[in-house]
C-alpha cells in the first residue's frame, strides 16, 4: 500500500473559493484503493459550514513552535466519500469569514499550516511516501521537510510534489518578515532558494525543494517557462524543466451529470438534449429576469471576477455584442471593477443581460446546463474547470487558446466537421467578438452542425480517469517501483 498525503488550503465539499477545491476534494477518490491510501489535510476554518464542523471528530492536540510563537495544533478527522480528511485546528489563524485575507497575515497562517502538516504525521501515525502539495499555501512543506524535520528518522526519504494551480499567487513578503514568521534561517533566503526579487517567496521555496513539480495542463506547463506567463519564475521553471510536467484536470462526472443532476430544472442526455436542454433555458430566463425566448442564444459566464479571466476584453466590446440577438447570464464575485461593470450592463440591457454577483453552487449548475454557449476568454488559465463542466452539459465553450482551455476545447472546423467549441488566439477584444459571432452564425444558421457539436462535447471525456492514471504513474515512479 502506498501512502500519499494531499496538503491543500481548500477542498470540496468543506471549503471552496476556486477550482483548487474541486481538484483537491475529488481527485483523491479516483485512485485504486487496493494500492493507494490517499488522505487529505486542510485547515479547519471558522467559516466552514456548521454541518461539517459538527461531523469532525477530535483526535488530539499538541503545541508547536513557529518563529518565536508557541502554537496550539488541534487535529480533527472525518471520513467522507471513502477518503480520510484531517483538519488542522487553530482559532488564532483560521478565524475570519474567508480562508484568505491578505499578506503578510496569510503568509503566517500558511507557514503555520505547512509546519503543522509535518508535525502531525508522527502523532497520527501516518507516514506518507509522498506529500502532494498544492499552491503557495503549502509551498513551505518541502522546505520545512528539508530543514529541521530531517532530525527525525520518521521523515527520512519522504518525497514531495509541488503542484502549481496558479503561478500568479506565490505568497511573498519582504525577506526579514518572512524569516521572522517562518523561523527559517538565513541559509534559505538566497536567490537560489526562497528569495525572489528581494522578497521571501513560499511557492518558490516549494518549487526549489520539491522532488517534482506539476501543473494542471500541458500547455500551461510550457507557457510558464516563458516570461509572459512565468510570473517572474520562468528561469527557475526552465532550470527545473526535467522535473516539471503538466497533467490536465478532470471533473467529478457524478456530481456534474446532466442525466441525474438534482440541481437543474430538467435532466437530459445525449439522446434527448434537443427537446430537453431548452427547458432548462426557459426556466433560467424566468429565474434571472431575462426575456423568455427559447430561440435567443444564451451565453453563460461563471467565474471569479479577476483580470485572469479576460473581463477587460468583454468590457471593451459589450455594447457591440449587445446589439446582437444574444443573452448573457453572469454568475461571479471578485474585484469591484468587474462586479460593477456587470451590474451596469445588467441595468443598461435589462432583459438581455443578467448579472448575479454572489457565489451559488446550485445556480452555477443551472447555468452550465441551460446556456447554449459559455464564454471564458482568459488572459491565462492553468487548466480551467468551468469549460469542462460546460462541455459535460452540451454548452459549447468560447475560449481563448491558452493553458488548459487550449488543451480541452477543440475548435470548430466546418470543413472536417470536428470540434467541441470556438476559440481565438490573441488577447484582443475584436478577435473575441469575431469568434462569438462565428458561434452565433452556426447557432442560428446551421443548427444541425451546432447539435453535432453538442453531441461531441457531451461525449468528450474529462472525467478524472486518465489524469488519475498519470498521477499514479508519477507516484509509482517517485516511490521507485
Ligand atoms: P479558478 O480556479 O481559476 O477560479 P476554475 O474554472 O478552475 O477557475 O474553477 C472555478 C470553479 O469555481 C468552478 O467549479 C466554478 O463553477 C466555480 N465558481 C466560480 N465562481 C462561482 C460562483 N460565483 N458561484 C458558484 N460557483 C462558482
Ligand atoms: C486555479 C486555476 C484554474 C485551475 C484550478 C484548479 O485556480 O486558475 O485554471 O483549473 O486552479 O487546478
Amino acid at each position: 500500500m502506498k501512502n500519499i498525503l494531499y496538503a491543500t488550503s481548500e477542498a470540496v465539499p468543506f471549503i471552496k473559493t476556486g477550482g483548487l477545491a474541486d481538484v483537491a476534494g475529488t481527485l483523491p477518490k479516483c485512485f485504486d484503493k487496493k494500492y493507494f491510501d490517499i488522505r487529505v489535510i486542510l485547515p479547519k476554518y471558522a467559516c466552514m459550514k456548521q454541518e461539517w464542523k459538527d461531523r469532525m471528530e477530535y483526535v488530539t492536540h499538541f503545541y508547536m513552535d513557529l518563529g518565536n510563537k508557541n502554537c496550539y495544533v488541534g487535529i480533527l478527522q472525518m471520513e467522507y466519500d471513502g477518503i480520510k480528511f484531517y483538519f488542522i485546528d487553530n482559532e488564532f489563524y483560521f478565524s475570519g469569514n474567508s480562508p484568505y485575507d491578505s499578506a503578510p497575515w496569510d503568509l503566517e497562517k500558511f507557514a503555520f499550516f505547512s509546519k503543522a502538516v509535518l508535525s502531525v504525521l508522527p502523532v497520527i501515525g501516518f507516514r506518507p511516501e509522498i506529500i502532494h502539495c498544492h499552491d503557495w499555501q503549502t509551498g513551505l512543506i518541502p522546505v520545512y521537510l528539508h530543514d529541521s524535520f530531517q532530525q527525525n528518522e520518521f521523515f527520512w526519504n519522504i518525497k514531495t510534489i509541488m503542484t502549481i494551480h496558479n503561478l500568479k499567487f506565490q505568497g511573498t513578503w519582504n525577506v526579514d518578515t518572512v524569516r521572522e514568521i517562518t523561523g527559517l534561517s538565513d541559509y534559505y533566503f538566497t536567490s537560489d532558494k526562497l528569495e525572489a526579487y528581494r522578497d521571501g517567496n513560499f511557492l518558490k521555496g516549494g518549487m526549489v525543494f520539491a522532488d517534482a513539480i506539476t501543473t494542471v495542463s500541458n500547455t500551461y506547463a510550457e507557457e510558464i517557462k516563458t516570461p509572459f506567463y512565468g510570473e517572474g519564475l520562468s528561469g527557475l521553471l526552465n532550470a527545473r524543466s526535467n522535473s516539471l510536467r503538466g497533467i490536465v484536470n478532470g471533473i467529478d462526472y457524478d456530481a456534474f451529470n446532466p442525466e441525474t443532476d438534482p440541481l437543474i430544472a430538467q435532466n437530459f442526455s445525449i439522446e434527448n438534449f434537443k427537446e430537453n436542454k431548452v427547458k432548462n433555458k426557459i426556466q433560467l430566463q424566468k429565474e434571472l429576469g431575462l426575456e423568455e425566448n427559447p430561440d435567443a442564444m444564451l451565453i453563460g459566464i461563471v467565474s471569479r471576477l479577476t483580470d485572469q479571466k479576460g473581463f477587460d476584453l468583454i468590457a471593451y466590446i459589450m455594447d457591440e455584442l449587445c446589439q446582437d440577438n444574444i443573452q448573457l447570464a453572469i454568475l461571479g464575485t471578485g474585484e469591484d471593477r468587474y462586479e460593477n461593470m456587470f451590474r451596469h450592463f445588467d441595468w443598461k440591457y435589462h432583459g438581455k443581460v443578467s448579472a448575479q454577483i454572489y457565489y451559488d453552487e446550485a445556480l452555477s449548475h443551472r447555468i452550465y446546463a441551460s446556456c447554449d454557449a459559455f464564454l471564458m476568454p482568459s488572459l491565462f488559465e492553468p487548466c480551467g474547470l468551468s469549460q469542462l463542466m460546460s462541455l459535460r452539459y452540451g454548452t459549447l465553450p468560447i475560449v481563448r487558446e491558452t493553458g488548459g482551455l487550449k488543451d480541452t476545447v477543440e475548435p470548430y472546423n466546418k470543413y472536417e466537421g470536428t470540434g467541441t467549441g470556438f476559440s481565438f488566439r490573441n488577447y484582443n477584444a475584436h478577435e473575441m467578438l469575431g469568434t462569438i459571432r462565428n458561434a452565433e452564425r452556426v447557432y442560428y444558421d446551421q443548427r444541425e452542425e451546432w447539435n453535432k457539436m453538442i453531441e461531441r462535447a457531451m461525449q468528450a471525456d474529462f472525467s478524472w480517469g486518465n489524469s488519475a492514471r498519470q498521477y499514479e504513474e508519477m507516484y509509482n515512479w517517485m516511490i521507485g517501483e
